[in-house]
Parts: C-alpha cells; structure tokens; sequence
C-alpha cells in the first residue's frame, strides 16, 4: 500500500505574475502605514504626506525590525510616515518609498551605501487606479509587462455610479482554480442551484487579457428581462464583470495570492446610481447577496479540490485547456 501524506500541497503551481490588489484606497490614509503579507512575503504600505501610495518589504536593512508595526502613539497601528518616508519603529531610520534609505538620526557618518543613495530596501511598483492600491508581482524580480486596466464606472469622481460595496474572502486555494469558474458553466446548476445549465458562453483569450460572454434571462414579476453577463481578466489577479439587465451592477473581482496555495479574493460592487443616488435595498441588493453567497459555495469546493494537469472533461464542459493555456502564461517558476 502506498502511504499517503494529507499534508502534501494539493496544487503544485506558482504565483502568476501580474498586477494585484493589495489594499483598497480608501484603507491608506495619508501618514499612515500597514503591514501587508501576500506573494509569501512580509511588506508594508505606506501613503506619503504628499498622498503617494508605497509598497517596500518588511524588513528594516539595519538590524531587521518590521516596518509594519509602530510603537508608542502607534502601538497597533503601522509605523510612523515623515514626510515622504517610512519611519523605523526600532532605531528610527527612514526609508522612502524608492528603499533608499533618508535618515539616520543619531548617525555622524552614514554607511557608504547609504550616502550613496543606494536602494536599501526592495520596492514594489504600485499603482492606484479603481480606488484599489496595486503591486506589480513577478517571481524573477521583471519589470511590469503591462499596465493595470483602467475601470471608468469604478472612478472615484465617476458620479453616474454609486459607492463600492466591498467584500473579501481567504481561500484555501491556488488562484487558478478560482479562476477557472469562469468558463465552467456547468458547475452553476451543481453548484449554485440555477435551474438550467446556461446556455453557452462566448469567450476570447487575447494576449494577456480574457473575456467572456454569457446573454441572460431574468425572470421577474413583470416578465422576462433580457440580460448579459460580460466577464474579463486583465491578467490573472484582475476581473472586472459588468452584469446588465435589470440592475446594472460592475464588479471587480481581484484576486491576490497570499502564498501559492492561498488566495485573498477582494471584491467590490458598484451599481449604476438610480435618480442620482446609490441604490439600497431590492433587486441591486440582490445581486449582490446572491454572488457573496455563490462565494461560499464555490469555497466548499475550492478549500478541498485537488489540481489536477489532466482531467477527465466530456463533451459538455467548459473551454478549460484553452484557459488553462491563457493562465499558464502567467505561471513562471522563480529563478533557481
Ligand atoms: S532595525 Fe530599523 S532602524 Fe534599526
Ligand atoms: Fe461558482
């Protein structure tokens, strides 16, 4: 008999590179700091006095403090923000968001790489669009390959729409098989209970990007509403699905790996605002309850499921080699 080990990885994937959400807006204050762990790794953010959002690792370079945790007036809270720099909680050495290292303040001579205006610190290329603060993951230390899609309902000045209604879940899972649901219809019936299986979905895979495309019926009092569900993937952590029919709701779905078998799935609703204001209530909440709810039953599946390289697919079910070509791309090994 061979012995089976419970314990070993159920998913021997690595982390895709691409842009990934790390906090939204609207949790960096100015000054403030926060300690993040994704990619299995420990950093910190930080938003400089000046409103500029920052991402370095964790570790101080002089004698290995956590950035993330402040002491004093900001014990529990991150570190202290000066300025344009991240304030050391142990020796108070300030590094700005580029890992250079600014101050020393008790130094008379500055050590030569820091007199030099070297970087000292790894930093991470961010971005802040769609009221979400994005990092730039590569396992081999590349540069950005692309640049972060762009989400005009998911503004903050966009007033046509209303306020984004935010979620999250940690997923016991490699985030390819939480993407893979996309062009898995079949599982909606098993699933999530819809009464058909529906009907089948038009999807394209075009160089980084991936869209699908599934026309919906609604029922509702007054009849059946046509509808569409237009679902794409700007890389692998980024989604953004536009459901139109009968309440015009845009979610972004970003997905962001903690470790290579541990996803954090963020997710935000924005609905079209009805006579200038945000809806509360009725069918937009609806929606919105009926995918956190597909979420937990999506995650019984997802917090148990083995990978597997070669499944046993009939017929019937989804374009899965061809978006398990489209990910695959973003599956690089790190370097030996
Ligand atoms: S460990 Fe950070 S300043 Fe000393
Ligand atoms: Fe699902």
């Amino acid at each position: 008999m061979i012995a089976t080990d419970r314990t070993t990885s159920r998913i021997d994937l690595p982390m895709p590179f691409g842009w990934f959400q790390v906090l939204y807006s609207d949790e960096l204050a100015k000054c403030e700091s926060k300690p993040l762990e994704y990619f299995g790794q420990e950093l910190v953010a930080f938003r400089t006095e000046s409103g500029v959002a920052k991402v370095v690792d964790a570790y101080c370079p002089h004698m290995g403090a956590h950035l993330g945790y402040g002491i004093h007036e900001n014990a529990g809270a991150g570190a202290s923000v000066v300025g344009e720099s991240i304030v050391c909680p142990f020796h108070g050495w300030q590094y700005n968001g580029e890992g250079q290292c600014t101050h020393i303040p008790y130094a008379k001579n500055m050590p030569p790489r820091v007199a030099r205006g070297e970087k000292v610190l790894n930093s991470w290329h961010v971005r802040e669009v769609n009221q979400c603060i994005l990092v730039w993951y590569h396992p081999q230390g590349v540069e950005p390959l692309f640049e972060p899609v762009v989400v005009p309902e998911a503004a903050l000045d966009n007033d046509e729409w209303g306020e984004m209604q935010t979620f999250e879940w940690d997923i016991n899972t490699h985030m390819q098989e939480i993407g893979e649901n996309a062009v898995d219809a079949v599982h909606f019936h098993y699933v999530h209970g819809t009464d058909e299986i529906p009907a089948e979905a038009k999807h394209e895979f075009d160089g980084y990007n991936r869209f699908g495309f599934l026309a919906t019926r609604n029922p509702t009092p007054k009849g059946v509403v046509e509808g569409s569900i237009e679902n794409a993937s700007y890389g692998a952590g980024l989604a953004v699905i536009r459901f139109q029919g009968i309440c015009d709701t845009l979610l972004l779905a970003n997905l962001t790996p903690v470790s290579a078998d541990k996803t954090r799935a963020m997710y935000a609703f924005i609905q079209k605002k009805v006579d200038g204001k945000t809806q509360k209530g009725g069918i937009g909440a609806a929606i919105i309850a009926n995918i956190c709810q597909q979420m937990e039953e999506d995650r019984i599946i997802w917090d148990r499921k083995k990978y597997y390289e070669k499944p046993l697919l009939c017929d019937g079910d989804g374009p899965f080699a061809k978006f398990r070509k489209w990910y695959g791309q973003f599956l690089i090994p790190a370097q030996q």
